[in-house]
């Protein structure tokens, strides 16, 4: 089923259309059109269609009109909700939604598409909106509001076009647009521009002359500050009005910008969930109203808390579901894992609620579907009243489409998402399904489950880092020896600190205890990575039946604590969730107690490692713990290891102070330095055996910079994107790896800009239009005096480095990629506004000199 609204109202059945009649039963659905997929109230109902004077036979006439209206669109699109009806319509299925898509969709689109997307979305109308209904109540302003819709998206089309050069073409339409809408004056101001830039500067006078005589005669009111300035600007033939193909200005056109326009407009990749109930319709035939409504309300949230519990927002609430965004309002490295991860525990909470559902109701079709996808949106403020963060984009349509594709009970996943979770969680492939308004299909996979992370994996050869496998087997011989220390391991992401992890436990003899946690990037518990230690000691894992851990810990536990299990300290059952002993102790303090105690019993049997995995995400419940077992290193056996990032503000970089200052005598830090070009140019030709060519090899390898993870991601988007052949059994790619930001990076990159403060991103975003090095005298042109203390915030983040102060002070990127990736989160207008202002300050500053320059300005 098909509906119309923009126009008179239309159903269609296929290519046939559907007959309704009555007046009444059309306004009914109409108003569930313009509330589609939402319950509208029975109040509501007969308030639209009687106003004030309703019969008092209302509520039963509309009941009616809703019995004959199901009979033609089908029980299950016309629902009953308390407390009233629910239309359900598929995005696509709906003219009004699919505009409000499309029009979504262009504000973050190239200019070119942008207009095309704009015309596609005006050409769904076919009529003044809803003109054949009436309606008695609020909807009665719904067809203005509409109209006024369309009119903006013109008005936005014509701009795009403008800014194109097509002045000429659209003079005509937009004359009649004028006669049409005499009071509108950006409308008049485009007509003006399109005949100034068509050579025309008469009439364009003229046409001034003309709106500000309308607008003085027939409203008394002066023209706006925005066509006066254009007036202006012609008289004195402003260069800024014409387009040239070389230089494009920025928009030209001094017009008011577009109300509810995103305040600050960025790019950056989110993360879109979509969970919806299905079966209500059956607990809507068996149920009171006011049950189904409280059943699904509690379903709902539930979903909601898991999503918050994983750090999503949800968006909205559509009748039994919801959206949710990871990444608004900012990115982090691990959105779609959280995602991932809050559509698992969806699952899981729906699981349960469905059986309870069953057992009281005999219910049996009770579940959730879920659709996860990640994308680039453009993510803004939108609203004056109440503001909200929005992501915009085709990310949101298409995880929509994703859900509805997605069996009861499951989870379906777009292909952009499943590609950056498939070291972490296992996938089926689901095949293809199309998505309207998008050429091409969009591959799904099921998502089954997270991948546990044991030794599975075959370790790839190391590669270089032979002095740091020189220091580790000093430490390991000391450890057999009986000393106890402390070990950093410390990089940036992708350096290598857990692929050296993995090298420390190899080279161990096998009488060494191996304990291993990893600290998770969305939290979890507290003292989560210590507990994760235990449990694997214990073999038991998190959902194990409360009995089975205790069984484990008693037979494990006690022979450690003397054959007694009433001497395991209960503060070790606190940790795993049962109880132990009679009274539990639960202090913090006891419980550490109990855990250094475990790991000392431990080290009386044999040496001991315990390393903990990504410790700069560590809680301070995790902290205060190592530091408890750092103490230990002074009387066993034990070496403790930490691998972290550089993050002077996190619970692990205070561990590693502590580490430094009072157990330097114990200590020993390995600071991981990127690969060397030879190092590098080995490890590719590991990752894809075969030869390369020189040219290919060689832009790999510089665009990696030596980060080992940037190397593997970019030769496998190389690989993915169809980039690599071979050709007589040389690799050799016709794509430019120094173009290529890596899917999988994205997140990570954009994090790191993400994460800081307003003033030091905008800084890194005109960092990045200058370039890969830039003059710090370029920077404070544009962004004035204070961009200093911005610009120090990057130098703190690491994000820049300082190049030379002399003869003027120059930063780069610390690396090409981030630089790359503060790039992307700009919108195309922008970046061409950056690179414009940008552009203007070289030449301010180096006139003189501006050859020297000019690479810099080819962008
Ligand atoms: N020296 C090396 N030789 C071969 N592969 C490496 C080396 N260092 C890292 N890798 C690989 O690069 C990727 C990223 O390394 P990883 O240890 O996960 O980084 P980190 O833990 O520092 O973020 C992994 O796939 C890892 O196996
Ligand atoms: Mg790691």
């Amino acid at each position: 089923m098909e509906f119309r609204i923009l126009g008179p109202l239309e159903v269609l059945d296929g290519e046939q259309s559907v007959p309704l009649k009555g007046a009444k039963p059309r306004a009914l659905l109409g108003v569930l059109l313009l509330h589609a997929n939402e319950v509208v109230s029975n109040a509501r109902l007969v308030d639209e269609l009687w106003g004030e004077r309703p019969p008092a036979t209302a509520e039963n006439l509309v009941q009616g009109y809703v019995h004959a209206l199901r009979k033609q669109l089908g029980s299950d699109t016309l629902l009953t909700q308390a407390p009233g009806y629910r239309l359900r319509v598929l995005p696509e299925a709906l003219d009004l939604l699919e505009f409000q898509r499309l029009v979504a969709v262009a504000r973050t689109a190239e200019l070119e598409e942008a207009a095309a997307l704009r015309r596609r979305a005006l050409a769904l109308w076919h009529g003044p909106p809803l003109a054949d209904l009436s309606f008695e109540g609020p909807a009665r302003h719904e067809s203005g509001r509409l109209s006024e819709l369309r009119l903006e998206t013109q008005i936005e089309r014509i701009e795009a076009e403008l800014e194109l050069g097509r002045h000429a073409a659209l003079i005509g339409e937009l004359e009649s647009l004028v006669g049409a809408h005499t009071y509108q004056e950006r409308l008049h101001a485009q007509l003006i521009l399109a005949l100034y830039r068509s050579g025309r500067q008469a009439e364009a006078l003229q046409a001034y002359q003309s709106v500000r005589r309308v607008l003085s005669d027939e409203l008394g009111l002066q023209p706006g500050q925005a066509l006066r300035d254009l007036e202006a600007a012609i008289l004195r033939q402003d260069e800024a009005l014409v387009l040239d193909g070389r230089t494009m200005p920025t928009p030209s056109l001094p017009a008011e910008t577009p109300e509810p326009a995103p305040a600050e407009d960025e790019l950056r990749p989110v993360t879109v969930l979509f969970a919806d109930i299905v079966g209500s319709t059956a607990l809507g035939e068996r149920l009171a109203p006011d049950d189904v409504k409280a059943l699904v309300g509690e379903c709902v949230t539930q979903m909601s808390q898991a999503v918050e519990e994983y750090g999503g927002i949800v968006q909205a609430y559509a009748g039994d579901g919801i959206c949710a965004y990871f990444g608004v309002p900012h990115t982090r490295e691990d959105d779609p894992e959280r995602a991932a991860r809050t559509g698992l525990r969806i699952q899981e909470v729906a699981g349960k609620y469905a059986r309870d559902v069953t057992e009281a109701w005999s219910i049996p079709d009770f579940a959730v579907r879920v659709g996860i996808n990640t994308g680039r949106a453009g993510v803004g403020v939108v609203g004056a009243g109440s503001p909200q963060t929005v992501a915009l984009g085709d990310a949101t349509n298409v995880a929509a489409r994703i859900q509805s594709a997605a069996a009861p009970g499951t989870i379906a996943v777009g292909a952009e998402t499943a590609r950056r979770l498939e070291h972490r969680f296992f996938f089926e492939p689901l095949g293809e399904i199309p998505v309207k308004g998008r050429t091409g299909h969009v591959s799904v996979s099921r998502l089954v489950g997270p991948r546990s992370r044991g030794r599975s994996v075959a370790l790839r050869p190391l590669v270089g880092r032979e002095q740091e496998v020189a220091k580790l087997r000093r430490l390991v011989s000391e450890l057999e020896a009986g000393r106890g220390q402390a070990l950093l391991l410390v990089g940036e992401p992708g350096i290598g600190k857990t692929r050296l992890l993995a090298e420390l436990r190899s080279l161990l003899p096998d009488e060494t205890t191996w304990l291993e946690g990893h600290c998770l990037s969305y939290g979890g518990l507290p003292s989560w990575p210590f507990i994760e230690v235990l449990q694997r000691w214990l073999d038991v894992e998190i959902g194990d039946a409360e009995v089975v851990v205790r069984t484990r810990v008693r037979a494990r536990l006690g022979p450690l604590f003397g054959g007694d299990p009433s001497r395991v300290p209960p503060g070790l059952g606190r940790l795993l969730r049962v109880e132990l002993g009679t009274d539990a102790a639960t202090a913090p303090e006891e419980i550490r107690r109990g855990y250094v105690a475990w790991v000392e019993a431990l080290t009386e049997q044999r040496p001991v490692v315990l390393a903990i995995d990504d410790l700069h995400w560590a809680h301070e419940s995790s902290r205060e713990l190592a530091e408890d077992l750092l103490v230990l290193t002074e009387r066993a056996p034990l070496l403790l290891v930490a691998t972290l990032r550089r993050d002077p503000a996190s619970e692990g970089w205070r561990f590693r102070t502590r580490v430094l200052t009072e157990f330097s005598h114990r200590a020993a830090e390995l600071a991981l330095e990127p690969l060397t070009h030879t190092e590098a140019a080995e490890l590719l030709g590991k990752l894809l055996p075969g030869a390369f060519d020189d040219e290919t090899r060689e832009e790999i390898v510089a665009r990696a910079e030596g980060n080992p993870l940037y190397l593997e991601e970019l030769l496998r988007a190389l690989v993915e994107g169809g980039g690599l052949e071979q050709r007589h059994r040389t690799w050799t790619t016709a794509l430019k790896p120094s173009l290529i930001l890596p899917p999988a990076l994205e997140n990570l990159l954009v994090a790191r800009i993400d994460r800081l403060p307003a003033g030091p991103r905008r800084l890194a975003q005109l960092a990045a239009a200058i370039g890969r090095e830039f003059p710090v005298a370029v920077i404070e042109r544009v962004a004035g005096e204070s961009s200093r203390d911005d610009l120090a915030v990057l130098l703190r983040a690491e994000i820049v480095r300082e190049v030379r102060r002399y003869p003027e002070l120059r930063c780069a990127f610390r690396h090409g990629l981030l630089q790359d990736a503060a790039l992307t989160t700009l919108t195309p207008s922008s970046r061409r506004e950056l690179y414009a202002r940008v552009a203007a300050a070289f030449e301010e500053l180096y006139a003189g000199s501006l050859d020297d320059h000019l690479e810099r300005l080819a962008h």
